[in-house]
């Protein structure tokens, strides 16, 4: 797959968890957490920006030399969107509560980390470094998660899951 196509793509990934997040947001906008939720939304909002600035980069690339195939499949692609899509049905299930919530953000991230991590490894120029150092502060925002889930009573159900995530993001990144 040609590289703009997977980065725009993959874009459009960070596009939906930025509604994602919306949507919990608004539906915990009340609560103890919602500066919290807020706060996960913001993050997928700068993610979205990376990734802007990543097809700009990518896209200043294309008349200075050649452009590399990502080996992305469209079929994960599709799969991937289908797996977003239910999740962003059961966030605005009804009756869905909080510790839910937090569970179901948590599936989120379960598949953002592994999809990030693929696509900085081919992401063109100054590209790879950015997502990295996103990818670094991803700390902050499992962190936040780990605040709501506290707040929901959820944290000892999910510690195992948030600490799986973070090994996985410390062992690629730093
Ligand atoms: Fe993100
Ligand atoms: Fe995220």
């Amino acid at each position: 797959m040609e590289i703009m196509t997977a980065l725009e793509a993959f874009r459009g990934f960070e596009r939906r968890g930025i509604d994602f997040y919306r949507i919990l947001a608004e539906r915990f906008g009340d609560g103890k957490s919602a500066r919290l939720w807020r706060e996960c939304m913001n993050t997928e909002a700068s993610h979205h920006a990376i990734f802007m600035l990543c097809l700009d980069w990518a896209h200043m690339w294309r008349w200075t030399g050649p452009k590399p195939d990502v080996p992305a499949d469209p079929e994960d692609l599709a799969h991937e969107a289908e797996g977003l899509t239910a999740l962003e049905a059961e966030a605005a299930r009804p009756g869905l509560t909080e510790g839910d919530a937090v569970e179901l953000a948590l599936r989120w991230e379960e598949r953002e980390l592994p999809r990030v991590l693929f696509i900085a490894g081919h992401a063109p120029g100054r590209g790879k470094g950015q997502l990295l150092a996103m990818l670094k502060e991803a700390e902050e925002h499992y962190k936040d998660l780990e605040e709501v889930a506290r707040i929901a009573g959820a944290a000892d159900a999910l510690r195992p899951r948030f600490e799986a995530l973070r090994a996985r993001l410390r062992e690629a990144v730093v």
